[in-house]
């Protein structure tokens, strides 16, 4: 069984990279607390993503603390597909590449050789997170491509925009290098 500690990397520098443990739930549950606009969803969520999907989440530590995380899935009936769930970098870290290290982060793990498609879903209005899936596709020179997924009157009355997919991809192996050595 693979642990948190497979997945750890001691970056020079303040900053480390691991795979989240049950643990970790409250504080990423703190985190996209304060880092709108990010759906929260229970602390219980947190802590069995944690339990389950560790090895396809990351967080990121700055002197005990969390400061980014990914959380992210390989959907069952499809293997070859990153579907990432949640990017979120604490307000005075972003504009650092922080985001996108822990992308390359997560995709330079041995359990991600058959991903050649990253997905995500993202409001119309969100750039920071465009910006990021489109900085990562480039890194791999590949597409991305954008389309309505769930329209805003699933989401309720309330103030909930539609969400829409993101699909990078088809990463060959020769994009998966280019976005491994990108820093
Ligand atoms: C989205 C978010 C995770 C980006 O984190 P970050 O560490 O600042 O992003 P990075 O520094 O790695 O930037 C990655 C790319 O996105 C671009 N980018 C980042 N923030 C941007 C912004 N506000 N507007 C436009 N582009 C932006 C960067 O220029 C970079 O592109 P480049 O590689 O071509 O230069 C962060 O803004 C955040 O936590 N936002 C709140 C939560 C959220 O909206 N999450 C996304 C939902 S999936």
């Amino acid at each position: 069984m693979l642990t948190g500690n497979d997945f750890e990397t001691k970056e020079a520098g303040r900053l480390s990279f691991r795979a989240p443990v049950a643990n970790d739930g409250p504080a990423i549950h703190a985190l996209v607390e304060r880092n709108k606009p990010l759906d929260l969803n229970s602390r219980y969520c947190y802590i069995i993503l944690c339990e389950h999907f560790s090895s396809t989440c990351v967080v990121v530590e700055e002197e005990g603390g969390l400061v980014g995380i990914v959380t992210a899935f390989i959907p069952p009936e499809r293997q070859d597909t990153l579907f990432v769930w949640q990017v979120a970098v604490d307000t005075g870290m972003r504009g650092q590449g922080l985001a996108k290290r822990m992308l390359r982060h997560l995709l330079s793990r041995h359990n991600m050789k058959r991903i050649r498609y990253v997905e995500a879903t993202v409001n119309p209005s969100n750039e920071a997170s465009r910006s990021l899936f489109r900085s990562l596709a480039k890194d791999g020179k590949c597409d991305m491509s954008e389309e309505l997924i769930f329209p805003a009157k699933m989401f309720g009355n309330g103030d909930h925009e539609q969400e829409n997919l993101i699909r990078i991809g088809p990463i060959d192996s020769a994009g998966k290098t280019l976005i491994e050595r990108n820093t």
